[in-house]
């Protein structure tokens, strides 16, 4: 048997088998229908053909599971998506971070306070936050709860979609107050103006309406880290080979969980959806070449998608000699950068926080060391929200330390805020158009321009 770290220990194995029949007779999240759609829109991406845009919450929490929220979510990556097809002229892959990311992996087990030890907070589906031994002792019972939240909350979604919430013939649908307030406000306003005037000049053009212009695919992602809930969910469909995990399009394998002989490569290896993996130190060439192996054994494109997170200042020591090897033994990926993980840091006075120009920096260096080795980044995944918080410093709209204690939410990472996640999309737009053209500098955390050495 295969080790499966990180996860819970339920004091009654009674009562959570009883769970797991139930939710392994509810009806699926997702349709394979879908998950091999997003796996061959991956596989273009491989090809060069799109770009992966996936973001959401650090942790999503049951409290949060209301419409204001996850209408601000889906706006924020749709605005986002709308800028990159806009500026880089290139077809996007909308992935939210929601929908089941409920679980979070930790680094310890305990938590300690006033000489009180209880079980660590590992999220919503877990336990609760609270710091009561009935809050922290792992219950079965928030797994239904979290499943029926990713209902709830993709069933929203879908409405919101089916509803024309992302009809380009009313992009203005998506704007949000504060981005009136914001220094892109201008840019956003007169690209959308220009996205408007275009669909109206085909329309004139071609006497009839775009009307496919009123649907966006949307697919959904979450650490598949509590691999009960994951293979409750897993299912053999009609006229299909394999098993599909269906409570996610898109799940992952953290960075803490991916051991080659642990249980989630095992589990992963055997299901039929795209999966990504998060990749950081410390982790070897050889090791990530036997993991794409495993999870990828018929080098099949659009299957596998590496989540890389080095950091902004150790990405070009590390990522060099990963490519190299992932490239000699011939294994097609979908590289994809997680500027945020491995840029976090504690302030003086003890908050965890990010910053905005460690985090373009990252991804900057991340284009350009692809790009050196006759690759190409393909995606970009992000923690941010639509809401107005102030959890990451930096940007145009000027988040600085002393602000982050305004309004700092996030139970786990902080995360861009909607004016942040903008810019950085406006950013990344011109790095792909720069991409493109193949030019050689690089902004660095002073702002200055600066040549990539060469390698
Ligand atoms: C995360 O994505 O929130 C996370 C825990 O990331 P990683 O596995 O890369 O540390
Ligand atoms: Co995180």
């Amino acid at each position: 048997m295969k080790r499966a770290l990180q996860q819970p220990s339920y004091p009654d194995d009674k009562e959570l088998r009883a769970v797991l029949a139930q939710l392994s007779r509810l009806p699926p999240l997702v349709s394979s229908w879908e998950v091999e759609s997003l796996k061959s829109q991956l596989a273009e991406a491989v090809r060069g053909g799109r770009f992966l845009l996936q973001g959401g919450d650090c942790s999503e929490t049951f409290e949060d599971c209301e419409p204001t929220q996850i209408a601000a979510k889906l706006k924020i990556l749709l605005q986002m998506s709308l800028v990159l097809v806009h500026g880089s002229r290139q077809r996007v892959i909308r992935v939210g971070r929601f929908a089941g990311q409920y679980a979070k992996p930790r680094s310890s087990e305990t938590e300690m306070r006033d000489g009180i030890s209880l079980p660590v907070y590992r999220g919503d589906l877990v336990n609760r936050p609270g710091f009561s031994k009935a809050e922290r002792i792992p219950d079965p019972a928030l797994l239904l709860r979290g499943y029926e939240r990713s209902a709830l909350t993709i069933n929203f979604i879908r409405a919101l979609i089916d509803g024309g919430f992302a009809d380009l013939h009313h992009p203005e649908y998506w704007n949000m107050q504060f981005v009136h307030n914001s220094p892109l406000a201008g840019e956003y306003t007169h690209m959308v103006d220009s996205i408007r005037e275009s669909l109206q000049f085909m329309e004139t053009v071609t006497g009839t309406s775009l009307t496919d212009m009123n649907r966006v695919d949307f697919f959904t992602s979450h650490e598949g880290l509590l691999l009960h809930y994951e293979q409750a969910q897993t299912r053999q469909v009609p006229r299909r080979v394999g098993w599909y995990d269906l409570c996610a399009h898109f799940p992952w394998i953290g960075n803490r969980t991916r051991a080659l002989n642990g249980a989630h490569v095992e589990f992963f290896r055997g299901i039929q959806n795209p999966v990504a993996l998060k990749i950081g130190a410390p982790i070897t060439p050889d090791e990530v070449v036997s993991l794409c192996q495993i999870l990828n054994p018929h080098n099949e494109p659009g299957k596998l998608t590496l989540v890389h997170r080095f950091g902004a200042d150790e990405i070009e020591a590390t990522f060099p000699p990963i490519i190299k090897a992932v490239q000699e033994a011939g294994q097609s990926v979908l590289w994809c950068c997680d500027p945020m993980h491995k840029n976090t840091e504690i302030t003086a006075s003890g908050v965890k926080t990010r910053r905005f120009e460690k985090i373009l920096a990252e991804l900057e260096k991340a284009f350009l060391i692809l790009r050196d080795h006759n690759a190409h980044l393909g995606g970009v995944h992000f923690e941010l929200t639509g809401e107005n918080v102030t959890e990451c410093i930096g940007g145009a709209s000027g988040v600085t330390e002393a602000d982050l204690g305004r309004d700092y939410r996030t139970p786990v990472d902080p995360r861009l805020n909607g004016e942040q996640a903008l810019e950085m999309a406006f950013l990344l737009a011109r790095l792909m158009a720069r991409n493109r053209n193949k030019e050689n500098t690089i902004t660095n955390c002073s702002g200055q321009k600066e040549k990539l050495a060469s390698r």
